[in-house]
């Protein structure tokens, strides 16, 4: 069973980071951001965008909270330290976008970027999600539960307990949690998906989530 999630953890103090630290606070979570930005610059970032969150260092929001959330270019994936992420439940809420990114060959292969990331932080608790909402909807979006405007999320990893930690911070984010299951899942909601970008009930998530694995099955 997992332990009650209070501290989230953010690395990037950009548009997703700083809107997710947002949402989490009104959300009531206690919420740590890290940017590679120099110390006084970061802190006015965070002091301007996210007040209420309290700006550490990239180990420090790792070490320190429940679930840690990685916020920043996916080309700059190689600049975490896998072994500040071990054991961590860490949601991966990065895309391939190859205009920012650069043509990265790795991430062309057509499977979910999370498992390539995956690969370089083996021992970290990986769940992809929060990467198929525009920042902009993930604050305005929120509803209570049973809203009948309240959108789905879809989430995928390995570790059950892991999606379930994060299933419940999604909910607290004012947002029905979809479990899609394994990481490989996560390609499911990639960019240029029927799902990405896209504003899905609770009902509508689970059904283009299905039809997906229904049309692999049949193409085996
Ligand atoms: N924009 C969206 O609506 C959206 C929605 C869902 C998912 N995403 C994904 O979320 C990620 C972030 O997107 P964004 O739009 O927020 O980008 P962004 O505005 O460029 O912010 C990324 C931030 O990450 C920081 N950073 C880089 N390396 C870091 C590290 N090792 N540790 C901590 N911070 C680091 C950057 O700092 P510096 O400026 O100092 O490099 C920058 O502040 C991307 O992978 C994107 O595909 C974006």
């Amino acid at each position: 069973m997992p332990s009650a999630v209070r501290t989230i953890g953010i690395l990037g103090a950009g548009r997703v980071g700083t809107a997710l630290a947002r949402q989490a606070l009104k959300a009531g979570y206690e919420v740590l951001i890290a940017s590679t930005r120099p110390q006084a610059e970061s802190a006015l970032i965070v002091e301007l965008l996210a007040p209420g969150a309290r700006q550490v260092g990239t180990e420090a929001a790792a070490r320190d909270s429940d679930i840690v959330v990685l916020a920043l270019p996916l080309g700059k994936y190689r600049s975490l330290r896998p072994e500040t992420l071990a054991g961590k439940i860490v949601i991966d809420a990065m895309n391939y976008w190859p205009p920012i990114d650069g043509i990265l060959p790795e991430f062309d292969r057509g499977s979910s970027s999370s498992e390539v990331v995956r690969r370089f932080l083996p021992q970290a608790r990986l769940v992809r999600t929060l990467n198929h909402i525009g920042y902009h909807e993930l604050e305005e979006q929120g509803r209570p539960p049973g809203h009948p405007e309240r959108q789905a999320l879809a989430l995928a990893g390995d570790d059950a307990d892991a999606r379930q930690a994060v299933a419940g911070f999604i909910d607290r984010l004012g947002y029905d949690p979809v479990d899609a299951g394994e990481l490989a899942a996560g390609q499911k909601f990639n960019a240029g998906t029927p799902i990405f970008g896209a504003q899905l009930r609770h009902d509508e998530m689970v059904s283009l989530l299905q039809r997906d694995s229904l049309q692999a099955k049949a193409a085996e």
